[in-house]
């Protein structure tokens, strides 16, 4: 199938099948069908689509469906699928071996990058996922501290560690778990030492910390939130946040998992102008490969062992093939800063806009909310601003479903969640757009039709 194919042949020819045969399968021998949650379509009425190959800002799955992609792995993909400096940086790695368990030149490499790209950072180490990161991050800070307590805010998610399934976002909302304080299995003496507070409420900030000043170790937070949707700080809430931590000797964490090298080549901390203690990193760092880090002050880092006694460790940490598809991608965006940022700003405008043109010609309220790389669509009261969990959580997740399905069936892979927000990459262009919002006004014209 072209790139030009018409939507209308699209919506004919949509066939699942083949994906379908393999949810029956997956489902006897993998939990629920899939090896993450969100991927399995329930909360919008679906099933997951198995995807057989991607290449740009497009993926074609089993049945030969071929979608504008905007899930992109769920971040890393920042270049879209298949770069040709990814895959050849993989390849040339993958003649020299896939895993060492000793140190190597790449590693050395990526930790001299990230420090240059993020001047916050000193020092950093290399794990194999976001939750490991956010994990040994805060492990690190109650050490730093010798204090226990860890303010996250509601709706953010910083992996699948105990002590951050308390109210932690798109994950647990999108199967209906919002309102539970954990998961089952979850000990409640971890998350007791773990206090959720309302993103952007000043108030509450200041309350905790007027109440728990000595305790608290620090303070967790994804800069711009996109497991609740796209929440985006105030100005406020950022200065009380960093003054709160700097004067009460906590450490304040900033979760880049999803934003590090996306919304910035610096990050959310160089839009902002923040230097956090610790920052975490994933998704963009790999390439699509796996992989996370976590680095900050060199006071801080020189705690982890072997230089200090903060023990964390992983056999396949620094693993060549991740490092070398991590540091392609990230000289690449380096090499073309400006104009590469640029243009992924000016595309996720031209989204925006497009999108909010089609909810006010089928008058349906709703809010789009965009950063550069990321954006939001939340089927919601137009005069609330969406600031907070709570705010997401008013949304009409029904139409949001009926939106989903009829999207995929003109060829848009949206992210299957009104509680996680939409990627970007530089590989979406303004035809994909076009396509995009074309599709978009179809769907809720739909979706507008069976609503009861
Ligand atoms: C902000 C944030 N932190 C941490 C994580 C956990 O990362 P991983 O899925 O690699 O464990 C995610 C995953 O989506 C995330 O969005």
């Amino acid at each position: 199938m072209s790139a030009s194919t018409t939507e209308a042949t699209r919506e004919k020819s949509f066939c699942r099948e083949r994906s379908d045969k393999l949810f029956e399968r997956a489902k006897v021998r993998i939990p629920g069908g899939v090896n993450s949650p969100v991927r399995s379509c329930k909360s919008v009425g679906s099933s997951p689509l198995f995807i057989a190959s991607a290449d740009g800002a497009y993926m074609i799955d089993e049945d030969d469906n071929r979608y504008i992609d905007y899930v992109g792995s769920w971040g890393p993909m920042i270049l879209g699928h298949r770069h040709p400096c990814v895959l050849s940086a993989v390849e040339d790695a993958l003649v020299h071996g896939t895993s060492y368990g000793a140190p190597s030149r790449l590693e050395v490499e990526m930790a001299e990058l990230i420090c240059d790209l993020v001047p916050s950072v000193e020092m950093v180490r290399m794990v194999n996922s976001g939750t490991e990161a956010c994990m040994s991050a805060v492990r690190l800070a109650r050490a730093f501290t010798k204090r226990e307590l860890v303010i996250k805010f509601d709706g953010c998610y910083h992996g699948h560690a105990d002590s951050f399934l308390v109210k932690a976002g798109s994950g647990l909302a999108t199967l209906g778990l919002s309102e539970a304080t954990s998961s089952p299995g979850v000990p409640t003496q971890f998350t007791g030492l773990t206090m959720s507070l309302p993103f952007n409420d000043v108030d509450a900030l200041r309350q905790a910390f007027a109440q728990k000043t000595a305790e608290i170790a620090c303070v967790i937070v994804e800069p711009i939130v996109g497991n609740s949707g796209l929440l985006i700080p105030s100005p406020e809430f950022l200065k009380s946040l960093t003054g709160l931590c700097k004067d009460s000797g906590a450490l304040l964490i900033f979760d880049e998992v999803m934003t590090g090298f996306r919304v910035a080549l610096g990050g959310a901390q160089e839009r902002f102008g923040v230097k956090p203690d610790l920052t975490t990193f994933g998704k963009v760092i790999g390439g699509g490969l796996p992989v996370g880090a976590y680095g900050g002050r060199r006071d801080v880092m020189s705690m982890v062992a072997p230089e200090g006694a903060v023990y964390q460790a992983g056999t396949l940490s620094g693993n060549p093939l991740a490092m070398a598809a991590g540091l392609a991608q990230l000289r690449y965006l380096q090499a073309g800063k400006v104009r590469l940022y640029e243009k992924l700003s000016q595309t996720t405008e031209d989204l925006a806009e497009g999108l909010k043109g089609v909810l006010a010609e089928a008058d349906v309220s709703g809010q789009v909310l965009h950063v550069p790389g990321m954006l939001s669509l939340f089927f919601t009261d137009s005069s609330e601003p969406v600031q907070s969990f709570d705010d997401a959580l008013k949304c009409d997740t029904k139409f949001f479903g009926s939106v989903w399905r009829n999207l995929t069936e003109r060829g848009v892979y949206w992210p299957p969640s009104q509680f996680e927000a939409a990627f970007l990459s530089i590989m979406h262009g303004k035809n994909e757009i076009k396509e995009t919002v074309a599709a978009f006004k179809a769907a809720i014209g739909e979706a507008k039709k069976t609503k009861k």
